[in-house]
């Protein structure tokens, strides 16, 4: 399936987010920015200056009345998610929806099955499945690279953007849950969390939270708004080696680590009667792969755009949305029981 003219695209919410998604949009030659909706005037002003051949309008009510208009990319506030997305899928249009897919998971769950019940592309810009840093990692853990995965952790901290209608963990640690469950190629069952809020009341600032996938793999994910450091970091710990990924590293932002602890001593009378063993740490060598580092929003975008037009598989659809959704749920529902284990919600699985 292959076609001569470009898909007509919008993109509404012109916040701190919409212009880079606006931005490479307008570099895919087989996408043109035709319109932009933006209600608030300055935002809308300053997207207008930037991209003077999108016509800027209020609302996404004037997209859809554009029948110019295949597509539709959605960079506003994660509360508008699902009701935007209902008119745009009603109304037949291709749908790129920021991370995460809804604010709740009664509202994904409505919104995935919507998607499945149309032929159109229902695409969730879970950003870092397009990072080259994530997808080498993907590649080399599938390979047996670090041997049998034993536990990740993951961490994404800053000082804001401190959002109000959704707390750190759906607005940050949606991004770890979603590089977690990629680089597992499973989903979290259960998770525990603790959080507080300081800033805004039921609004997390941090969210310390802890996931069981699979095979007893476990992950850690620490998101914050409220930390003096900037850190996007990554670490994948295994029987054969381990790998760090530090997002802010712009030269060699993947590290592997052929450390192991598998060096067993002869043991002392006294630990073996225990039955235990001594084991001897191999700190090992560190090796930095050189990586083709393309803005992964660009391929974000190119492949969404590459849906459409060739009909190619998209790697984070709707129900893999829907599948960080329920973890944020269980997250959500354990923070506000002090931190007791939740069963993740199956049938977004
Ligand atoms: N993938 C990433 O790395 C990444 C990074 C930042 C933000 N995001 C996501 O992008 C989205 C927007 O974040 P942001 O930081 O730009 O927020 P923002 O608050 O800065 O901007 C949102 C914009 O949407 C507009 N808006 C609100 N309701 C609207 C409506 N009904 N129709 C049209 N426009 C509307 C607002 O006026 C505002 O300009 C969020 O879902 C966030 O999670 C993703």
């Amino acid at each position: 399936m292959t076609r001569a003219t470009p898909v007509g695209v919008a993109v509404v919410g012109g916040g701190r987010w919409g212009p880079n998604l606006m931005r490479n949009i307008a570099q895919i030659p087989q996408a043109r920015l035709l319109m932009i909706a933006e209600p608030d005037p300055r935002a809308a002003d300053a997207c207008a200056r930037r991209f003077p051949h999108a016509r800027v309008v209020p609302s996404l009510a004037d997209v859809l009345s554009n029948d110019a208009i295949e597509a539709v990319v959605l960079a506003t506030p994660t509360i508008t998610h699902a009701p935007l997305l209902r008119e745009c899928l009603i109304a037949n249009r291709h749908v790129l929806v920021e991370k995460p897919l809804a604010d709740s998971l009664p509202a994904a769950r409505e919104v995935a099955a919507l998607a499945a019940e149309r032929r159109l592309v229902a695409m969730v810009g879970h950003t870092f499945l397009y990072n080259a840093s994530i997808r080498f990692v993907a590649e080399y853990l599938t390979a047996g690279g670090v041997g049998d995965i034993q536990y990740l952790t993951l961490t994404r901290t800053n000082l804001g953007p401190i959002r109000v209608d959704v707390n750190a963990a759906w607005d940050l640690c949606s991004h770890d849950i979603a590089i977690a469950s990629f680089l597992l190629g499973a989903r979290a069952h259960a998770v525990s969390a603790i959080g507080a809020s300081w800033l805004n009341p039921s609004v997390e600032d941090v969210c310390f939270a802890s996931l069981q996938f699979p095979d007893g793999i476990l992950a850690h994910v620490h998101g914050s708004w409220l930390s003096p450091k900037k850190v996007r970091e990554t670490v994948v710990v295994g029987s054969k080696g381990m790998v760090i990924v530090d997002d802010l590293d712009p030269v060699q932002p993947v590290s592997i680590f052929d450390s192991t602890v598998a060096d067993r001593e002869a043991s002392p009378a006294w630990l073996a009667s225990q039955g235990q063993v001594r084991i001897r740490v191999n700190p090992g060598s560190a090796l930095s792969p050189v990586l083709d580092l393309v803005e992964p929003l660009a391929v974000q975008c190119q492949h969404f755009i590459d849906a459409i037009v060739k009909g190619t598989p998209v790697a984070t659809d709707f129900s893999f949305g829907l599948s960080v959704v329920a973890a944020l749920d269980g997250i959500d529902r354990s923070m506000r029981a002090g931190g007791a284990t939740m069963t993740v919600d199956s049938e977004a699985h």
